[in-house]
């Protein structure tokens, strides 16, 4: 297929402080949301540094232009960004919680199966989670005050602002995949798994999670799960769909909007970017400078 080469993004190694939030308990008027969140937390230090080690890997086996390696690099500095500030917060989460024991241990055993597959195979898992990472954004950003009103604040920042990141960095993934000679004809087979992976691990983890909160037998709450559900569902299935033909390159999706303004209020000069407030809205930076999440150097090796 054509070559194409996304644009580069910027790296924002936010870190925060979660000494004083019940990380299980942060979504305050909707838990069943924040279980789930959560365990979409619990498998991200295992799921993107095998992400990580794959796009090495394509960059180092594929034919990738110059603008696409480095491309590839500030994708893999955004996702170590990402591992760490989701270690930080599964550490308070699992130091109350066996339920959150567990599923930090069988996430690190499910990456460690699909490390024994081979790099093409991997590569394309990458791609293929990068597109449901998107698109996970997407129907988030559908009804952000929905899904973040009532939540801790600086916990909802933490997932908007990887979400935010997934959009920005969309299509690399997808650049390395098809720069490989052989990880293009293994997107089909390797879509299904991350699928399977990433929304089976979120829905078993999610409702273990929720099934120790006192809100379970709450009938209201199962319909909400259902209709989320469905609605991630009517979000995924066509962009999956079209992502299997050969001429697809994701910088064809429409980007949600919102994300990208919020991730340009980031300031550089202060390291810090506005959190999301429960008014359902971003606030400016100057209004909540003591409060801002700050941005401190991360140093990783995967
Ligand atoms: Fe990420
Ligand atoms: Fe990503």
């Amino acid at each position: 297929m054509e070559s194409t080469v996304s644009s580069l993004p910027n790296v924002r190694r936010v870190r925060f402080d979660w000494s004083t939030v019940e990380t299980d308990q942060w979504h305050h008027s909707m838990p069943e949301f924040g279980a789930g969140a959560n365990a979409v937390s619990l498998l991200m230090p295992y799921a993107e540094p095998y992400v990580i080690r794959m796009l090495r890997a394509g960059i180092d086996e594929g034919d990738l232009p110059a603008d696409g390696r480095r491309a590839a690099e500030a994708l893999i500095g955004q996702e170590a960004a990402h591992v760490n500030a989701h270690r930080a917060f599964n550490k308070s989460l699992t130091s109350a919680s066996f339920t959150a024991r567990y599923l930090d241990w069988f996430g690190a055993w499910v990456f460690a199966r699909l490390s024994t597959r081979s790099n093409a195979f991997g590569i394309a898992f990458a791609a293929a989670f990068e597109i449901l990472a998107f698109c996970s954004a997407r129907w988030a950003e559908a009804d952000l005050r929905a899904y973040f009103g009532g939540a801790d604040e600086d916990a909802a920042t933490l997932f908007l602002w990887h979400l935010a990141e997934e959009v920005e960095h969309k299509g690399i993934a997808h650049d390395v995949m098809c720069a490989h000679p052989t990880a293009r004809s293994k997107y089909r087979r390797a879509f299904v798994v991350a699928f399977v992976v990433l929304v089976g691990f979120t829905i078993v983890g999610g409702l273990s999670l929720f099934a120790r909160n006192l809100h379970v037998l709450n009938p209201l709450r199962w319909a909400r799960l259902v209709r989320w559900g469905i609605s991630f569902a009517f979000v995924v299935l066509p962009v999956a769909a079209t992502s299997l033909s050969d001429t697809f390159h994701p910088d064809q999706l429409v980007d949600p909007p919102w994300m990208a303004m919020w991730l340009r209020e980031f300031d550089p000069a202060s390291n810090t970017i506005p959190v999301w407030t429960n008014a359902g809205d971003s606030v400016s930076k100057d209004s909540v400078s003591n409060e801002a999440v700050s941005n401190e150097g991360i140093s990783a090796s995967y």
